[in-house]
């Protein structure tokens, strides 16, 4: 996965063009709405006064792609909008970013970012992409799937010994995987988020992504998650098209919420007032910071211009709240998971 994504001469975000927009290989939620980014900006705003409007407030999104997210929330907040950084491992999703918080607020990575953010760390669709290892439950424990050679010289998954951590992750986040079944084991994820919430002094870290509880996913074990995504739809086995395609998997946000609950209590700043971890569905977040409002103000002024002679505008209007609904289809975008990590 590592390879196939980060690769800098051949990986699928380092040396291709941008990925989530339409002309990409995939669409998000801040590239289906724009209300995705002024929803957050709500959160953000609310945090930022929890925090009694600290000096140096600052939002950052890791893996920001289009920087779609950002515009959203930065046109909410206006003349409040705080100091924006964007994170991409994509050169081409680095550039738009320039564009958009200026090129000194651009870097690559997580690590890249100031030591010390007050504010909001936010990373949608990114964790999925993090490196997981294959685990596959034998009669006797955990054994481990490698990429290694095929007879034919190919690409194959060959079985190796389980490590201790990889067992011991499978174990605990999936539990009655049956014989043959296959976890994705998600160290990589968990690191990711242990370190985002080692830089956030005070704030809120939010991972939205799709996945579920370990219970939920305990049903697609007999095959797995993984899977590839290519121009917009289901791409081939990942080892036949490596660079050509994005390699994903679901996120156990079990296995996260465990992460988070631990960083947070490890945190100097963790037991503060309003500090915890939170897994909600992204319909239920979405409508906690008002979108069903939102959605509601819509139709009614659509209705209003359906009463007039404004077509064109009626349509633009309406065009705007499915949109918006979309991000909250219980099946679909509404499915997807936030985690809310806060601390200080
Ligand atoms: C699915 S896109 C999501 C883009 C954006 N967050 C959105 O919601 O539209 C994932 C983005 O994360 C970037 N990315 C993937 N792995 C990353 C990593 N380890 N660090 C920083 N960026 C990463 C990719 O280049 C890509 O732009």
């Amino acid at each position: 996965m590592a390879a196939c994504l980060y690769d800098a001469e051949g990986g699928f975000f380092t040396a291709g063009p941008l990925r989530s927009e339409e002309a990409g290989d995939f669409l998000t939620s801040p590239e289906v709405s724009r209300w995705f980014g002024r929803i957050i900006a709500r959160h953000v705003a609310a945090e930022r006064e929890r925090l009694g409007w600290p000096e140096g407030f600052a939002v950052a999104e890791v893996g920001a792609g289009s920087g779609s997210l950002l515009e959203g929330l930065r046109a909410a907040l206006g003349d409040d909008a705080p100091d924006l950084w964007a994170a991409d491992v994509s050169p081409a999703a680095r550039e738009r970013l320039a564009a958009i918080v200026g090129s000194d607020r651009v870097v690559a990575g997580l690590e890249e970012l100031p030591d010390e953010i007050v504010g909001v760390v936010i990373a949608n669709e990114l964790i999925d992409n993090l490196p997981a290892s294959l685990a596959v439950r034998t009669s006797s424990g955990w054994e481990e799937r490698w990429v290694g050679q095929g007879e034919a010289g190919d690409l194959a998954l060959v079985a190796a010994p389980a490590r201790p951590e990889v067992a011991a992750w499978a174990d605990a986040y999936a539990p009655g995987t049956p014989n043959g079944g296959l976890v994705e084991v998600q160290l990589a994820a968990a690191r990711w988020l242990t370190a985002a919430l080692e830089r956030l002094a005070a704030g809120t870290l939010l991972v939205v992504d799709y996945g579920g509880t370990a219970e939920e996913l305990a049903p697609r074990r007999t095959r797995g998650t993984l899977r590839t995504y290519r121009a917009h739809h289901l791409g081939p086995d990942p080892l036949l098209a490596p660079g050509a395609t994005d390699v994903t998997v679901d996120v156990n946000f079990t296995a996260m919420a465990a992460v988070a609950e631990a960083a947070v209590a490890g945190a100097a700043a963790g037991a503060a007032a309003g500090a915890g971890v939170e897994l909600l569905r992204q319909d239920d977040y979405l409508a906690r910071w008002g979108l069903r409002d939102v959605v509601a103000e819509l139709r009614r002024r659509e209705l209003e211009l359906a009463k007039g002679d404004q077509a064109m505008a009626r349509l633009a209007v309406r065009a705007e709240r499915t949109d918006a609904e979309t991000l909250l289809h219980p099946r679909g975008l509404g499915d997807f998971r936030v985690l809310v990590a806060t601390v200080g």
